[in-house]
């Protein structure tokens, strides 16, 4: 797939107050002369800002790092998290097609997402709040078949499931990530049928409970979510 700059641009991007100091700290990781290694959480930190990374943006970090525009645009397009086209302006959904989710029913939420957002992938729906990918395995098998949707696992999906989805984040809610069929984590769908007596009494599993309290699956994020801290600093004045 080829994978090229949009034709569709903003005119400038900014990173805010907040996400610049965090970019400059992440910077601070690398040796005086190697804060060029910090290319990829900076190019990240510009996505979960923006929802995409326009070639402004591209620029913007190329600036900041003192790289020629074309080593940063190397690395935008070759990895695939990237997002080189605008994404909706309230969710990008991505679809894990990989084997075992596409036989557990991959290919009916990809119909669901033509059907109610766009019909090509990387197209914004005409309010343009959403669009849709497909993508590799994301590392839930066990809850095929499922979806990312900003930041959060959506697992254990029906057509039903995923088009309920769509609607409750087009009515402005964020709902609850992990399995949508009742399943806690990816235990048998029977049950545990191991170390069943260690079930604790919790509400959700680690990564649902992580999402809950961040509330940051679909946020754009401007840096003010969590302080940022530069523990390598304090170890290195200790040293
Ligand atoms: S095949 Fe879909 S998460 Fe692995």
């Amino acid at each position: 797939m080829l994978r090229r700059l949009s034709p569709i641009q903003p005119d400038s991007f900014e990173f805010t107050a907040a996400n610049l100091d965090w970019a400059r700290a992440q910077m601070t990781k690398y040796p005086e002369g190697r804060q060029q290694s910090a290319v990829i959480p900076i190019l990240w930190r510009a996505q979960e800002q923006e929802g995409w990374l326009s070639r402004p943006a591209i620029e913007y970090v190329g600036n900041l790092l003192g790289m020629p525009y074309i080593r940063v645009l190397e690395v935008a397009t070759f990895y695939f998290m990237f997002q080189l086209q605008p994404v909706g302006s309230v969710a990008h959904i991505q679809i894990c097609g990989t084997t075992t989710c596409m036989i557990c029913g991959a290919e009916d939420l990809i119909r669901v997402c033509k059907e109610k957002i766009a019909p090509h992938a990387h197209e914004v729906s005409a309010d343009g709040r959403f669009s849709w990918e497909e993508v590799e395995c994301l590392g839930a098998c066990t809850n095929a078949p499922m979806v990312q949707i900003g930041k959060d696992f959506y697992e254990d999906l029906t057509v039903e499931k995923l088009s309920a989805l769509i609607d409750s984040f087009a009515g402005g809610e964020v709902p609850l990530p992990g399995p949508q069929n009742g399943r806690f984590s990816a235990e048998a769908l029977g049950g545990p049928t191991a170390l069943a007596e260690l079930k604790g009494g919790e509400q959700y599993n680690a990564s649902v409970a992580l999402a809950v309290s961040l509330g940051d699956t679909i946020k754009r994020i401007d840096g003010t979510e969590v302080p940022i801290t530069t523990p390598w600093l304090a170890t290195e004045k200790s040293a």
